[in-house]
């Protein structure tokens, strides 16, 4: 597509994602009881800013936009995490698991912690970081609470599989893993194909986790085009093309095993509703369209923001807040079409809308 046709449905995009969150109901009834959070910074809220990490966000420039300003979110304004929630018409943001109070956990919890992966070993050369493995551990605790405050198991059953899941987590198995040759073994001891098997496989035993804590409607996110980040750009070199086309190609294999297993757990547990997120899909929309691929703000080494710097005036205008991260901008776009997909591409079986009437 030639660049002005592009900006033209960039623009429509836009507009309908604009429109989407434009009815903001006041007094509105969530569309779904309850809705769990689960992955690395994409989501994250603050649960990184108790831990001595180097992958934390709690310090301007971050939060820019955001109405309560810094909070440990990765990114200017709101995350894709928050988007959906606003989307399905909860009208509060969902708390981080260490602050989440006996009131709020019945409604929802974000478990998003920045650096953690699907393997446990992943991000640890930053710090400390929750992975998914513990990320279910710590929802088994929130059920059990849950269980305990609501006396009613059957009701607490119930209640469980209405909620959304969301679970947007693997781009640090290659960022904080494979593509860190120097801190992690991984790359010496398999192919990429090996290794999006390996991870894949991993994943599959979490998410079948998920619906053993009696997660139903579950909507996994694949990974975006990683080789495309400012960040992997300015360490790997691009020899020309627009992206670091070995990173994309490395994995794309681990898209391309999810979505079956998508399909495979849903034919294993005939009441379960996962469905697959195509990041790629999206976000290639997003890099053809012309926005601005470089970072908003001024980027340290590991391309996160540097503290405190000035940030670019028109945040509507790039993809990158720094050198990983989305803007809020984008995050609407990615958020508004998992919500409704243009194409089936996009959300295969279900988009989110389709999950809630599910
Ligand atoms: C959840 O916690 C219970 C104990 O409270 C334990 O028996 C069970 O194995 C845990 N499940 C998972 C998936 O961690
Ligand atoms: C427990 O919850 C179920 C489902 O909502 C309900 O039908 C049942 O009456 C409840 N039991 C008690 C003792 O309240
Ligand atoms: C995601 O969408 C792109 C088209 O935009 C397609 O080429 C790719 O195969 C899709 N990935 C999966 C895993 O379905």
């Amino acid at each position: 597509m030639a660049n002005g046709q592009l900006n033209l449905l960039f623009s429509f995009l836009l507009f309908v994602a604009i429109i989407q969150f434009g009815i903001f109901l006041v007094d509105s009834v969530p569309k779904v009881p309850c809705y769990f959070i689960f992955g690395d910074s994409l989501v994250d809220s603050g649960n990184n800013n108790e831990l001595i990490t180097k992958a934390k966000a709690n310090y301007p420039p971050y939060g820019i936009d955001f109405p309560q300003g810094v909070t440990g979110r990765f990114t200017n304004g709101r995350t894709i995490a928050d988007m959906i929630g606003e989307l399905l018409d909860f009208d509060e943001y969902f708390p981080a698991f260490l602050v989440a109070t006996d009131s709020q956990i019945s409604k929802g919890v974000n478990y998003g912690s920045g650096a953690a992966g699907i393997r446990d070993e992943t991000g640890s050369h930053l710090g400390g970081r929750i992975s998914f493995d513990r990320q279910l551990r710590n929802h088994n605790r929130t059920l059990s609470r849950l269980f305990h405050l609501q006396h009613n198991t059957t009701f607490t059953n119930e209640h469980l599989s209405k909620c959304i899941y969301i679970v947007n987590i693997g781009s640090n198995d290659y960022i904080n893993n494979y593509l860190m040759p120097n801190f992690y073994a991984t790359s010496h001891m398999y192919t990429t194909y090996k290794y999006a098997t390996i991870l894949v496989r991993k994943y599959a035993q979490q998410l079948k986790t998920l619906y053993d804590l009696g997660g139903r409607k579950i909507v996994v996110f694949g990974l975006g085009l990683i080789g495309c980040t400012p960040a992997e750009i300015s360490i790997f070199g691009t020899n020309g093309s627009p992206c670091v086309e070995s990173i994309n190609d490395a994995v794309r294999p681990f898209n391309d095993k999810l979505k079956p297993l998508i399909d495979e757990l849903n034919h294993d547990n005939p009441d379960a509703r996962f469905t697959f997120i195509n990041l790629t899909s999206i976000s290639s929309l997003q890099e053809g369209i012309g926005l601005s691929n470089v970072p908003c703000c001024k980027v340290r080494v590991d391309g996160q923001c540097a503290q405190n710097t000035l940030v670019c005036p028109d945040r509507a205008m790039s993809v990158y807040y720094d050198g990983f991260h989305p803007t809020e901008i984008a995050n609407t776009l990615i958020a508004s079409m998992s919500y409704t997909a243009l194409s089936p591409m996009d959300a295969s079986p279900y988009d989110i809308s389709q999950l809630v009437r599910l």
